[in-house]
């Protein structure tokens, strides 16, 4: 299969920020750990951050014409409010599974609110890098 995974606003500060929350591995480790387990089963992954909404939006669009079979998502803090993005997996044909490093219903209220999850195949969260390799074997099931 073949994956696309993108990240969204401020995870390109993955490794710096917040590490109590999100780790001390920064998104290039982390890219290199899902690619290795990606290949390791015959499959391939392509990344992309952006912090620039427009730019995800245009991305999920080109998903289905560049022949991905599914996108893995942590849209950041655009989860909690972007309705473009939303709109964008909405008409996407390709499935989106949601993932987020934190359990984000642990934390402030205003992460409890996805607008993105009724639109997606699934969610995983709450289990730090992991959360993207367990959203690459949810495609195998
Ligand atoms: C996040 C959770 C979001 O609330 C936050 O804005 C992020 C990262 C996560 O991976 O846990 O930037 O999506």
């Amino acid at each position: 299969m073949k994956f696309l995974i993108l990240n969204g606003v401020n995870l390109n500060r993955t490794g710096l920020r917040e590490k109590g929350v999100y780790g001390t591995q920064t998104l290039d480790e982390i890219n290199a750990e899902i690619k290795a387990y990606c290949e390791a089963k015959g499959d391939s992954a392509d990344f992309f951050q952006s912090n620039f909404e427009g730019e995800l939006c245009t991305k999920l669009q080109e998903a289905g014409d560049l022949g991905y079979d599914g996108v893995i998502l942590n849209a950041g803090a655009f989860t909690h409010y972007s309705y473009a993005i939303r709109d964008a997996i909405a008409s996407m044909d390709v499935p989106v599974v949601e993932v987020h490093m934190s359990n984000v219903h642990k934390r402030e209220e205003f992460r409890h609110t996805s607008v993105i999850s009724e639109v997606c195949q699934g969610t995983i969260l709450g289990f730090g890098k992991n959360s993207y390799l367990l959203a690459v074997e949810s495609f195998r099931l």
